[in-house]
């Protein structure tokens, strides 16, 4: 009898063990709360991720549990798609699209134009020794978004049309081989390009900064411009590369609330918080970097107390994207986890642990944060109804 019941028991246990197993195998790595089931109604989640996604299997059950949508970061950027004009590269693209198409994932596009000099293909500003002009540069830029656009219309939900064109001085446009043939026209032109080519896809003008106060007024003052030229832009997309304790809430906020006036989507194109603060790397002329080259303070591992404060910093982040849930369109993560972040790279080697998993992906502290902000306020009880006069 008392053997009967242990075995009674044992198979019992084992039941629910099984069925404790089966969510995290098809999770991910021991994580069967998904981020995707938690922002379900609110806005697509993303992330950005290595070109190679179709050769690592090892990353698939985490992308895939946790994400509806799969920004390339970098096989779909103009150098490495067109690097000689007319020499076209899809290999990568290809296989990404396909991948993303049989997982049933978005895809972003990144970027059809980026308006610096030192990420477009030269030969797109030469002519012979010279120097191309207005005409041939949009003519180049015609074929070249015809080209890559049309190739996955329908299949690519959305691009990143233009990156990184407001200026982060006293100018309007960044200075570059864009702006100083076309002025804002390389901008209007671009849009019009990509809408004739997919009319279906959600396109969007990308930056970084542009929440601060200095930038967000040149990048309304360019939405402004463009509406009134009718180039086609449904969205801004705002990078999100934050620093930890530097989160600019107020003004994120306040740019929300100014692209809600603007009827205009906003996506969190590339959303990670830095824990080892970068921004002393451009002050002064950069004279720490000799000092900051050297600094790596959590190689052997993050303290309890920093992925803490990352944990609450964002967490004030997604109750403001919940909050402005009808303008926030999608929110990608730059990278899938802590290891594959380009924050262990840039602008200086350091093992870094910017996003909600870790280098065995994990769920962080930071990632059950975000799941509770995303949860439903819980609704306010009712006043009870005045009955009468008071007393
Ligand atoms: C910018 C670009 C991205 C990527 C990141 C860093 O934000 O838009 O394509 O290069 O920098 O990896």
């Amino acid at each position: 009898m008392q053997t009967q019941r242990l075995s009674i028991r044992r198979g019992f246990l084992a039941a629910i063990g099984l069925l404790a197993a089966w969510p995290s195998a098809i999770a991910g790595p021991n994580e069967p709360r998904s981020l995707r089931a938690a922002s379900n109604g609110l806005f697509t989640i993303g992330a950005g991720v290595n070109d190679r996604i179709p050769e690592t299997p090892n990353d698939w059950p985490l992308l895939i549990a946790q994400f509806s949508a799969l920004t390339p970061e970098n096989c779909l950027k103009p150098n490495p798609v067109q690097v000689a004009e007319g020499s076209f590269n899809f290999t990568r693209p290809d296989a990404f699209v396909a991948f993303a198409a049989s997982r049933h994932l978005q895809v972003v596009g990144h970027c059809l134009v980026w308006a610096k000099d030192d990420r477009t293909p030269p030969w797109f500003f030469r002519d012979g020794e010279g120097t191309a002009d207005r005409d041939l540069l949009l003519a180049r830029m015609k074929t070249h978004i015809a080209t890559v656009a049309g190739r996955y219309r329908s299949r690519i939900a959305m691009w990143d049309v233009v990156n990184e064109a407001l200026d982060d001085g006293k100018e309007f446009l960044r200075p570059s081989g864009w702006s100083r043939a076309c002025g804002e026209d390389f901008i209007v032109k671009a849009f019009e390009f990509a809408h004739e080519v997919d009319p279906q896809a959600l396109l969007i003008y990308n930056d970084y900064n542009n929440e601060l106060p200095g930038k967000r007024e040149k990048q309304i003052r360019l939405l402004r411009s463009l509406r009134e030229k009718g180039a086609p832009v449904h969205a801004i997309g705002l990078q999100g590369h934050y620093e930890l304790d530097r989160l600019p809430l107020a003004d994120l906020e306040a740019t929300l609330v100014a692209m809600r006036e603007f009827g205009l989507k906003v996506v969190v194109s590339e959303l990670d918080i830095d824990v080892i603060p970068r921004s002393r790397w451009w002050a002064d002329g950069g004279r720490y970097r000799e000092e900051l080259a050297k600094l790596d303070p959590y190689r052997d591992g993050c303290p309890p107390e920093i992925l803490r404060r990352q944990a609450d910093q964002y967490a004030q982040l997604f109750r403001l994207f919940r909050k402005y849930s009808d303008v926030v369109a999608r929110v990608s993560f730059w990278n899938l986890h802590d290891g594959q972040s380009w924050l262990n790279d840039f602008p200086w080697k350091r093992v870094n642990y910017p996003l909600l998993f870790d280098r065995e992906g994990k769920s962080k502290p930071a990632f059950d944060a975000v799941l509770e902000a995303l949860k439903p306020e819980p609704t306010a009880s009712k006043p009870t109804p005045a009955t009468g006069k008071a007393h």
